[in-house]
């Protein structure tokens, strides 16, 4: 493959949960096809339980257990994964966090991980245990986990769920600005609209039982537009109008 490859192509024939229990056999997910380009920002939202984790946990690898194909294109191997929940190890500093996810091989750890702390503003908490930050905090701690790998992709499932807004707000501001920084391909779950118009380049929207692709559409804001909120709900009454 050559770098005007796409960097991801999913194909779904099928996802099903078998029966547990007294819990039928569930089809989640169908004839989802969706081919990811470089360098963009596909938000997949949809209903609560409509599949959108069941998706990126495919696309990450994480799941097996489904009938089709992910397929990656060249150079991008290094994949990192933000959770709903920073997943943090508590014995461990911010700082040893951070450092942990580089390889052994890694020229100046030290300065690399100072470097994304001091981005993320969180030089001062440095060497402070995760349960001693907001989870605020705890989220930037995650970001900056993501972003120190330079990754070529990132999958993000709903990374800024519980915060209330201006901590959700200044997360996706700085989201938006480590992503100009350096493009990566990041494929976001979240059900927030307003959310995924700040944030995507394309819009994907999971519906339907089983479900599939019901909307699919580019974004057009610059990195400014997206703080400006009246641009943002003015895109999100276009984006949603049907919905
Ligand atoms: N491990 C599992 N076993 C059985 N059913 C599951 C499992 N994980 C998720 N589901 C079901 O699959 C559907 C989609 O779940 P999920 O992908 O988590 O939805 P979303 O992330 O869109 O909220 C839901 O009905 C959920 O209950
Ligand atoms: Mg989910």
């Amino acid at each position: 493959m050559t770098r005007a490859e796409p960097a991801i192509r999913v194909s779904i024939e099928q996802k099903v949960f078998p029966a547990i229990a007294d819990r039928p056999e569930h089809v989640v997910l169908a004839g989802v096809e969706l081919t990811i380009e470089r360098g963009s920002f596909v938000v997949l939202t949809g209903p609560s339980g409509c599949g959108k984790s069941t998706m990126l946990n495919i696309v990450a690898g994480l799941d097996t257990e489904y009938e089709g194909a992910v397929v990656f294109g060249e150079d991008t191997a290094k994949l990192a994964f933000m959770f709903q929940t920073p997943r943090l190890l508590p014995w461990r500093t911010v700082e040893e966090n951070v450092a942990l996810v580089l390889d052994d091989d890694t020229p100046n750890p030290t300065e690399k991980v100072a470097a994304i702390l001091l981005r993320v503003g969180l030089s001062e908490a440095a060497n402070a245990y995760p349960e001693r930050l907001s989870l605020g905090m705890q989220r930037r701690a995650a970001l900056a986990r993501a972003f120190v790998i330079e990754p070529d992709i990132l999958l993000m499932d709903e990374p800024f769920v519980s915060l209330d807004d201006p901590s959700a707000d200044s997360l996706r501001a700085l989201l938006i600005e480590l992503w100009n920084r350096r493009p990566t391909t990041v494929l976001f779950v979240t059900h927030d609209r307003i959310e995924a118009v700040m944030l995507a380049t394309r819009l994907i929207r999971l519906g339907g039982r089983p479900a599939h692709i019901v909307q699919d559409t580019g974004v057009d804001l610059s990195p400014d537009e997206r703080l400006d909120r009246e641009k943002v709900l003015a895109w999100r009454m276009r984006l949603f109008e049907n919905a």
